[in-house]
């Protein structure tokens, strides 16, 4: 990477990226490995997480590290005005690497500037969420043997989802072919088809989300509209369950399609959906750990995973 901090996936080679999932593969085989022996971790969550936190916190864990943090950010002394500058001076004093989620856009890349110690952005806003997309990777790679050439249909909400902007990014080395699926009020931003046009990336955008659609992907990438982006809760009422994926919806899918969807799910998956050989988002989830493993190494430059 050309930077030691991950903020973005567009700071990702392909190279960088297929090096990270190759690590990762090595991580799932054995994930107990004392690599990070002697090393502080700070986890800075001013935002809600489950599978972000907690598998990083456990790749830093079964790497041997330590760990210190918050996850809310309320019982810390920027609840007392104390600015993010300042926070993250702080905690450069005391930690080697930072892992920070934040709802401001641009956090991790203004805190990757004022310390001199890696910073992982894990989310910021709507912008980017680069190691959910490089998980993201390892799955479509692990499910479909490849990354090239695949047919990805991103579902749901597309105006506000940071993983479905890093996923275009990361998924534009590997010649994908996209359609969009979303309501007019959360459609697909200039700034990503744009990015499209100019790499040459097909795409397609849908209103509908019909089976004809899912009968065409190789992956199936379902989002969840997040009530926490809207300032109109209004219109959130109308869209919240505007698409819901059932099994019967799956029939005459592809052998090879597999549903993804980066979590938390509210209503866009039915739970019969769960069944199906097709679902593959608790995997998806599992994998977090191995490429947050990868990922941790990469940043502080650890190369020989004994
Ligand atoms: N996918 C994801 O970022 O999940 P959390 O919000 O639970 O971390």
């Amino acid at each position: 990477m050309k930077s030691k901090s991950l903020v973005s996936i567009d700071q990702c080679t392909k190279e960088d990226i297929l090096r990270i999932l190759d690590n990762a593969a090595r991580f799932e085989a054995n994930p107990n490995r004392v690599l990070l022996e002697g090393k502080v971790a700070a986890t800075l969550f001013f935002e809600p997480s489950t599978r972000t936190r907690l598998s990083f916190e456990t790749a830093v864990n079964r790497l041997g590290g330590r760990v210190v943090g918050f996850q809310d950010a309320s019982t810390t002394s920027s609840s007392k005005g104390e600015t993010l500058k300042d926070t993250i001076l702080m905690v450069s004093n005391y930690a080697d690497l930072i892992i920070m989620r934040h709802y401001l856009e641009g956090a991790a890349r203004y805190a990757s500037e004022v310390t001199g110690i890696p910073v992982i952005n894990a989310g910021d806003g709507a912008n980017q969420h680069p190691s959910q997309t490089l998980l993201d990777l390892y799955t479509i790679r692990q499910t479909q043997n490849r990354l090239h050439d695949l047919q990805i249909t991103i579902v749901g909400d597309l105006k506000y989802g940071r993983t479905v902007h890093s996923l275009i990014v990361g998924m534009s080395h590997f010649n994908p072919s996209f359609h969009f699926v979303a309501p007019e009020e959360l459609r697909m931003p200039d700034e990503q088809k744009h990015f499209c046009d100019k790499q040459g990336i097909p795409y397609v955008e849908h209103t509908d989300f019909t089976e004809e659609i899912i009968n065409h992907s190789d992956i199936l990438y379902m989002t969840r509209v997040q009530r926490e982006r809207f300032t109109d809760l209004e219109e959130y009422e109308r869209v919240k369950n505007v698409y819901i994926l059932r099994k019967d919806m799956l029939s005459q899918s592809k052998a090879n399609l597999r549903i993804l969807h980066p979590l938390p799910r509210v209503n866009e998956i039915a739970y019969d959906v769960d069944d199906s050989p097709k679902a593959y988002f608790i995997q998806q989830a599992r994998n977090g750990l191995f490429v947050r493993q990868a990922i941790l190494c990469d940043v502080l430059g650890i190369n020989h995973l004994i």
